[in-house]
């Protein structure tokens, strides 16, 4: 496995707070929810900088977390982090490259990362191969935590099927954003897709207009379920 540094996020005392309520409340959702998706109805409701932050969040309980870049149609988090992966997930899958090359250990203790990799014409299908259910598999007996960033469910069917691997899914939701019957279509498809969903991040609430101090960070995680 190579090494690899990217530049970590620096999160405000608010933000920590919130992100320290998100893993408490995954960590009660039962120690067989290990791989979990992440994924919304529309594009930048904030689906990677939550994968994100909840991977380093967790691995900071010193957990062995690997997060898993599914974005193979607008992957984000190489550039955020400046990161220089030389394969990703597509390479993977493609069978251009082994789970070995494309799994990086970076300079967060804890997290492993893999990237998303090349953009590819056909990530549906790359996803529903039986391989990225067998690595997925495979990795749950090295890892505490799985976390898996996806595109949204509301345009692409991508999440479902990552969802399908997965033993729990987490949506994010933009405030406001949101009409119900796209929030209730959503979760129709997560349920179909036999994955249980652990709850819904409130994101980008602004709270001056709540009447609050700060402003825009981590909304609420309500831990609902839907089992
Ligand atoms: N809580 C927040 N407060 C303010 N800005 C945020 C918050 N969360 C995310 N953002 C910003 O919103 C934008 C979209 O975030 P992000 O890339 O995480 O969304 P996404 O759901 O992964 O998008 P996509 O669907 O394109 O993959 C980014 O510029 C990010 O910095
Ligand atoms: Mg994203």
């Amino acid at each position: 496995m190579k090494r690899l540094n990217i530049q970590v996020p620096v999160q405000e005392y608010e933000m920590r707070e919130e992100l320290k309520m998100l893993r408490t409340n995954i960590q009660f959702c039962g120690a067989d929810k290990k791989a979990i998706v992440v994924t919304s109805c529309i594009a930048g409701e904030g689906k990677s900088t939550t994968a994100l932050d909840l991977a380093i969040s967790l691995s900071q309980l010193k957990k062995k977390v690997l997060l898993v870049d599914c974005d193979m149609r607008k992957s984000v988090l190489a550039s955020r982090t400046s990161a220089k992966a030389e394969y990703g997930l597509s390479h993977y899958l493609s069978g251009q490259a082994s789970v070995e090359d494309i799994t990086y250990a970076v300079n967060v203790p804890g997290l492993y990362i893999q990237f998303a990799g090349p953009v590819v014409p056909n990530p549906t299908e790359l996803l529903s191969t039986d391989m990225f259910g067998r690595m997925i598999h495979s990795f749950k007996d090295i890892c505490d935590y799985i976390i898996l960033d996806a595109p949204p469910l509301g345009l692409v069917v991508d999440a479902a099927i990552i969802a399908k691997n997965c033993d729990g899914s987490v949506i994010v939701m933009e405030s406001g954003a949101i009409k119900y019957k796209l929030a209730q279509n959503v979760k129709s498809k997560l349920e179909a897709s036999g994955c249980p969903i652990l709850g819904v991040i409130l994101n980008k609430v602004d709270r001056k207009k709540d009447g609050g101090y700060y402003g825009k960070y981590y909304g609420k995680y309500y831990g609902k379920y839907y089992e």
